[in-house]
């Protein structure tokens, strides 16, 4: 039984992570990925005007914040995380005058921009890449990649040991201007992603001329891609480890010499300086995925970065006892620095949670690697959990990631034709490895319109589903029991009641598969057991879903807001 006047559970309260003023610290940020939000022009790529145009359904779910993942010009190679020219916008997405267009409908709207800046390697295509190539070795040009010669005695074997994250050697070899077989350079990616050298001052100076360039343009803050592998470990060792940088369950290892050097740090610490000197309120985020989230905090310490994912919230089962850990870990590792911990539980690199939460066995998805048609899967009850986890979300004092779709209660894509992937995961491990096109697919606004309002046209760069209509926006608009009805309520009613800054106190319950927090005058119950649980009767504020509470009890994978009474904790 748990009273709805709770009582401490005896360990000790979060305190409010609140200790100076800043919009992110409790911010609900919405992810936008453009290609597959909203097709302005209707040649089935998603697109800026199109993104424009939608702002006011961002501004009527109430986010503060829209993240932009990448619009430059790019070849695609790994949609769009491949940049070609940082300061430009792609063609198929628009031109700068619509990203500006895109900033004032988003600030009219009362929504921030943040856009995504991808530092640790661009495109091949890159014009600093192609004068590297083109140049002689142990050039200045070279310098600011890195350039290596081979092992072997004719330089036929790659300068180390480490491997691509899509799979592969992470070094390629160049073709000299002569004709002859080349150095090799770095990339922790994609071939086409050849990794800058961060020790490089032109790399550095160049940096900071992008940083300005949108700062100027007006946007509210940078996501910095993989934030933690700019600056590599001295000499470039061997590294005996997985492709991820792992080297045993725990990852990735503490000794990854890609991940986490300390000169990373000084960095981060020049881009704050930077942001600053444009005034107090333009933020950088980091995805920095190291483990444990200690490590992941020192991306947050004053003068750093202001927000950095929370890799192991995003990765956290649907178990309450390993929920409350991770809780209590991130607020404290966060907290310990004083900086607001992040809540997500998908983003465009991970299978949807409305999936991953309905696998039948709880199976683990690794990062990127996507699950297959025909894997056992329990979809109504991955929806069901799907709601429950976004209500606990949002309940939590921090900064909340929402990923566009996630609001409409949106699964994985199992079925997608396997000529129309274009993840390089897919493509580099020959289909091995299933990829993340899966919940990328372009997502549905109306249910009778041509591809569900993603455009006019009914084009499509990935297939949508036959079956999308019930997910429409315009249907679950008008239905106050739809998923799009839950994450609005809960954003609203925990903006009016503070959540996001307030503080976190566990409440007793006699049931180790039940959770309850107190977050100022809201009582918090989130039901991971299999049975329905008693509860006692007094004002519900939230359900996760429709008579979730009902006769004095609380449903399984059911989350609960209620009053906390005066005298709660
Ligand atoms: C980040 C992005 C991911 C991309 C990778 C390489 O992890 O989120 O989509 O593939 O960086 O840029």
């Amino acid at each position: 039984m748990i009273d709805v006047a709770p009582r401490t559970d005896g360990s000790a309260p979060h305190p409010s992570p609140v200790q100076e003023h800043g919009w992110w610290r409790d911010a609900v940020v919405y992810q936008v990925y453009p290609r597959s939000f909203a097709d302005g022009d209707g040649d089935g790529t998603g697109d800026l005007p199109g993104i424009a145009a939608r702002m006011e359904s961002l501004a009527e779910l109430g986010v503060d914040a829209v993240w932009l993942s990448p619009f430059y010009p790019s070849p695609q190679r790994d949609g769009g995380y491949d940049v070609s020219d940082y300061c430009d916008v792609d063609p198929m997405f628009g031109t700068l005058a619509d990203f500006d267009r895109v900033v004032e409908a988003a600030h009219t709207h009362g929504v921030r921009v943040i856009v995504d800046l991808v530092p640790n390697h661009c495109s091949s295509d890159h014009a600093m890449f192609r004068a590297a190539v083109a140049a002689a070795p142990g050039s200045r040009e070279r310098g600011h990649f890195h350039f290596r010669d081979g092992r072997g005695d004719a330089g036929e074997h790659p300068p180390n040991d480490w491997q691509s994250h899509f799979g592969g050697p992470a070094w390629t070899r160049v073709t000299e201007t002569d004709g002859s077989p080349g150095q090799w350079y770095l990339h922790l990616f994609d071939p086409s992603q050849p990794d800058f050298n961060w020790e490089d001052d032109d790399v550095r100076a160049y940096f900071d001329r992008v940083l300005d360039f949108w700062l100027a343009r007006g946007v509210d803050g940078f996501r910095v891609d993989v934030a933690h592998a700019l600056v590599k470990a001295p000499g470039l060792p061997d590294w005996g480890g997985r492709p991820d940088g792992a080297s045993s369950p725990g990852f990735p290892g503490e000794d990854a010499p890609m991940f986490d050097q300390p000169g990373v740090h000084v960095v981060f610490e020049r881009w704050r300086e930077r942001l600053e000197s444009w005034g107090p309120d333009r933020i950088l985020c980091a995805e920095a995925n190291v483990a444990p989230l200690e490590r992941a905090a020192k991306w947050v310490r004053p003068h750093e970065m202001h927000q950095a994912f929370n890799f192991a919230y995003l990765h956290a089962p649907w178990d309450a006892h390993r929920l409350r850990g991770v809780i209590d870990e991130s607020l404290a590792a966060f907290g310990g620095v004083g900086a607001p911990s992040t809540w997500v539980l998908s983003n465009h690199d991970v299978t949807r949670h409305a999936t991953r939460f309905g696998l039948v066995d709880g199976a683990h998805v690794d990062l990127g690697h996507g699950i297959r048609a025909g894997t056992p899967l329990d979809p109504e009850l991955g929806e069901r959990r799907a709601r429950a986890a976004a209500a606990l979300m949002t309940a939590l004092p921090g900064a909340v990631y929402v990923y566009q779709g996630e609001e409409l209660g949106l699964p994985e894509v199992l079925d997608i034709p396997d000529d129309a992937r274009r993840d390089p995961y897919f493509l580099r491990s020959g289909g091995t490895v299933v990829g993340r096109d899966g919940c990328r697919v372009p997502i549905p606004w109306e249910s009778d319109a041509p591809a569900y309002g993603f455009n006019a046209t009914g084009r499509s760069w990935l297939p949508q589903p036959e079956k999308w209509s019930r997910y429409a926006r315009d249907v679950q608009r008008a239905d106050e029991t739809s998923t799009l009805a839950l994450y609005t309520h809960a954003l609203a009613t925990r903006k009016s009641l503070a959540l996001g800054s307030g503080s976190l106190v566990w409440v007793r319950t006699d049931d180790p598969a039940v959770l309850a927090f107190v977050n100022g005058e809201v009582l918090v119950v989130a039901n991971l057991s299999d049975h329905p649980v008693a509860i006692g009767t007094d004002e519900v504020l939230l359900e996760s879903v429709p008579s979730a509470v009902h006769d004095g009890r609380l449903a399984p994978d059911a989350v609960a807001w209620f009053r906390a009474s005066s005298d709660a904790v």
